[in-house]
């Protein structure tokens, strides 16, 4: 292990050991993944959405798995904050990497009130979920309209002294008018791609495969359109970018770099293997020696 080679540099003043770090909702608070081994080297943990109130959940089936990749409609379930906070928190916060908490709501006021709720609670950043395409309807109201995106982020700005990340959907023809949006109303950062609708049928049966109808598709089928909207939001604003989208690599991680990230998360590849983000880190402290690279050279956000 050569000390600093993947250093990176997110924020002022929020430095990651790596730029790998594992995606909200595919490693819930880290501990599952400890179960299989030493999860210290991840760059950090982000968690699974809390909101204000506890949320059961999407009814069963809610997982499906696709020919190149994932189905899922959860809906958001998780403890709500206060449990969140008195039994979870803790216990990611003891695995060793950085935590940043995804909070999420269905309103502004629900946004707002768990915001306000985490800010103390040893997260070294937020990521704000506007994105979950399992809940409402589908409708993603704060993710689809830049003013509503604006206004959410605004609200969120005014009661946040964590820096925090907005997490976006695929799932709009104004992803860089939202991400404009986000920006404009004092995101620190953004995340891009969360799932993409999808539909999975069981034609004898003449049903869908989600209890729900339709759900998110994640996996290494989306990757091309993660690197795509990376891409177009990086043209777009000048915010730090956290992408995320079927990476199973460090190959693609160093994709997600040029495209315009500065780091990236792992999502639906720890389904396969829960250490994947782990291994990432240690094939690609290899990689870039082999090909005499730097996570500076790679990523091409001016610090
Ligand atoms: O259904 C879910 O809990 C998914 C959340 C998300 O994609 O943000």
């Amino acid at each position: 292990m050569r000390a600093g080679l993947l250093r990176t540099s997110l924020l002022p003043g929020l430095t990651l050991a790596n730029p790998v770090l594992s995606a909200s909702g595919c490693y819930n608070h880290g501990v599952e993944g400890a179960r299989f081994g030493d999860v210290k080297r991840l760059g950090a943990l982000v968690t699974k959405t809390v909101t204000p109130r506890p949320r059961a959940g999407n009814p069963p089936p809610r997982l499906w798995e696709t020919s190149a990749g994932m189905l899922n409609s959860i809906g958001l379930e998780n403890p709500g904050v206060e449990r969140f906070l008195a039994e979870e928190m803790p216990r990611a916060l003891e695995l060793g990497p950085p935590v940043i908490l995804n909070v999420g709501g269905e309103s502004l006021e629900e946004f707002e009130q768990v915001t306000e709720r985490v800010q103390d609670c040893g997260a070294v950043a937020l990521e704000v979920n506007l994105s979950c395409p399992n809940v409402q309807g589908g409708q993603l109201p704060f993710a689809t309209s830049p003013a509503a995106c604006e206004e959410v982020v605004g609200r969120v700005r005014r009661v946040s002294r964590l820096p925090f990340f907005v997490k976006l959907s695929p799932n709009t023809h104004l992803v860089a008018d939202v991400a404009r949006a986000a920006a404009s109303a004092g995101a620190d950062g953004l995340t891009l791609i969360n799932t993409l609708h999808g539909r999975g049928i069981d034609w004898r049966r003449r049903r869908p495969c989600l209890a729900e109808g339709s759900g998110g598709l994640s996996g290494p089928a989306i990757k091309p359109v993660a690197l795509h909207f990376v891409a177009l939001v990086r043209a777009a604003v000048r915010l730090p970018i956290l992408g995320v989208g079927g990476i199973a690599t460090a190959e693609d991680v160093c994709e997600f770099l040029v495209a315009g990230a500065s780091a990236v998360q792992v999502g639906t590849a720890h389904f396969l293997d829960p250490l994947c983000g782990v291994h990432i880190v240690e094939e690609l402290e290899e990689l870039l020696v082999a090909e005499g690279e730097s996570i500076d050279n790679l990523s091409s956000l001016e610090q």
